[in-house]
């Protein structure tokens, strides 16, 4: 059955938000594999009774900061399990991580506040298989303040989209000419971010290629080495790339630096 008509079948709002729509970009390929599925936001069950459905050779996990009756809403399905818990809590998510060593697909259904968004992330992004998926559900609440959001200063404020969208920077990590710039624990691992209406899909994969354009995050170092390569005066292209190239990118370097500090924005 597709999984539009399991939602329907389970009385899941995913029907409702139209999220069966990005779910089957991703999902209709991987149904018959064999997975650990996590979802955060059990609620009645709805969704984790879809999964069950959809990925008929999978473990479905699913995890809820409240008490969830298993029997009462009908949970008590050979291939779910089901885990009262925070997502922002740490010690929590390890000892999930610990029986299931690494998750496939990883949904956050659940508080939708910024703050939890981004620290189970956090947590969990270790976790997530590699070639696995993260998606984040109802992102709304990113621009709306009684959720935790920020609608008035939408580029800087420390929501999870704005996470989400710097997060992106890593898909290029290679190609920042900064010869200070500090690797994030991300860069290297993210093939794609994806954004949807409402919706957030990240792709863990092996992202290893070089810059064409840098070497090292230098765009100096990259030039002197062609150049003294293909022969010519060794000397006019250090003067030129390791002196005069390096003191204007130093001296961008901490304008920037400066700006930041002034700005707040660090
Ligand atoms: C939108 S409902 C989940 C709906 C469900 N995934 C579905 O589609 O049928 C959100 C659920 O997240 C749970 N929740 C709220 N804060 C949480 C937290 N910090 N950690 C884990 N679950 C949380 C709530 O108790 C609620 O049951």
């Amino acid at each position: 059955m597709s999984l539009k008509k399991l939602f329907i079948k389970h009385n899941s709002d995913k029907f409702r938000h139209k999220y069966y729509k990005v779910y089957d970009l991703y999902l209709e390929k991987l149904k018959k594999n064999k997975l650990n599925v996590l979802e955060i936001g059990v609620a009645d069950g709805s969704s984790i009774k879809a999964w069950s459905d959809y990925f008929i050779n999978s473990k479905i996990i699913g995890i809820d900061i409240k008490k969830i009756d298993i029997v009462k809403k009908k949970l008590n399905k050979k291939n779910i399990s089901i885990y009262q818990g925070s997502q922002s809590d740490k010690d929590f998510i390890w000892t999930l991580t610990k029986k299931y060593k690494k998750f496939d697909i990883i949904i956050d259904d659940g508080s939708h506040f910024p703050e939890d968004v981004i620290k189970s992330f956090k947590i969990l992004f270790h976790s997530l298989s590699l070639n696995g998926l993260y998606f984040v559900e109802d992102t709304q609440t990113s621009y709306n303040h009684y959720f935790g959001g920020n609608p008035f200063d939408l580029k800087f404020s420390r929501t999870h989209a704005n996470f989400f969208k710097s997060l992106t920077d890593s898909l290029n990590y290679q190609e920042i000419a900064n010869p200070f710039y500090l690797q994030s624990g991300y860069d290297g691992y993210i093939k794609n971010i994806s954004f949807f209406n409402n919706m957030i899909v990240v792709q863990k994969g092996l992202n290893n290629i070089k810059s064409n354009l840098l070497l090292n995050n230098s765009y100096e170092n990259r030039r002197y080495k062609t150049k003294i390569n293909r022969g010519g005066n060794k000397f006019n292209y250090f003067l030129k790339y390791k002196i005069f190239f390096k003191l204007y990118t130093l001296f961008l370097f901490f304008i920037n630096f400066f700006k930041k500090v002034i700005l707040f924005r660090y």
